[in-house]
């Protein structure tokens, strides 16, 4: 499904250079929903979006579903489906004027896309406020018209870069019904988030980035073993400084 090889992004200007990701490798299989756990600043952000196609890898390569990245870029954007906190919606445009714009993006059939919008209406209870304006919805109503928007092309794989971010209990709640539920179908989820609690309560594994490089990939449950650690905050600090 995700197969990340060897990748590593220096960002570069005048003044100075940043090693951003430092030659990292691991994969994802279908139906896997892994966390990338690390804190501000450890690189995880860049990793998301060389994998999404948004950013040019410095060296190595990422396949998703055996496109590569950098070579089949339309290719891989048809599999994957990403959300960021700070993914916009355009203020002029109704939920489902939303959908239908996103959906032809895609090159989905009229017909098929109605279909997915009346799913994507039944699955994230979208009816009371599908036809309003998206600037007159409030935070909560706006996620979900997103996350209808993020998948109504059924994406293999999603992208989730600190998707909880920002959002009250209620709107978290909400993202992480939305993930179990896409493990339910059978797709794959890689999602960033510096909370451990958030990565225990839904991922299979987790994947822990720390300046650039991954120290750990591993299910909690096993580097509790490793570790001796029960607590999940002292458990990561353990890690990431204990490599450092
Ligand atoms: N466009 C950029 N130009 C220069 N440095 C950047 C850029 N984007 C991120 N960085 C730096 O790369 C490192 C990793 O950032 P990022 O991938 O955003 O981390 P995270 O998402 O884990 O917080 C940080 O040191 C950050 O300051
Ligand atoms: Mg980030």
């Amino acid at each position: 499904m995700l197969e990340v090889i060897h990748l590593s992004k220096i960002y570069q200007d005048r003044k100075k250079t940043v090693e951003a990701v430092r030659d990292i490798s691991f994969q994802i299989g279908k139906g896997e929903i892994v966390g990338l756990l690390g804190v501000n600043g450890a690189g995880k952000t860049t990793t998301l979006r060389i994998i999404v196609t948004l950013l040019k890898p410095t060296t190595g390569s990422v396949f998703v579903n055996g496109y590569e990245v950098t070579k089949e870029p339309e290719n891989v954007r048809k599999q994957i489906g990403f959300l960021t906190a700070s993914t916009g919606l355009y203020a002029r445009l109704t939920g489902r004027e939303t959908l239908m714009y996103f959906g032809k993006l895609h090159s989905i059939p009229q017909h098929e896309l109605n279909k997915r919008i009346d799913e994507a209406i039944q699955l994230f209870h979208l009816s009371e406020f599908i036809d309003r304006k998206c600037d007159k919805l409030s935070t909560g109503q706006k996620q979900r018209i997103n996350l209808a928007r993020t998948t109504i092309h059924q994406p293999d794989l999603l992208i989730l870069d600190e998707p909880t971010a920002g959002l009250d209990v209620l709107g978290a709640k909400a993202i992480v019904q939305f993930i179990r539920n896409v493990k339910s179908r059978g797709q794959s989820v890689l999602f960033s988030t510096h909370r451990m609690e958030e990565a225990e309560s839904l991922c299979d594994r987790v994947i822990i980035i720390h300046q650039g490089k991954i120290l750990a990939d591993s299910t909690i449950k096993q580097l509790r073993a490793e570790s001796g650690i029960d607590e999940l905050q002292d458990l990561f600090l353990h890690i990431i400084d204990e490599r450092e």
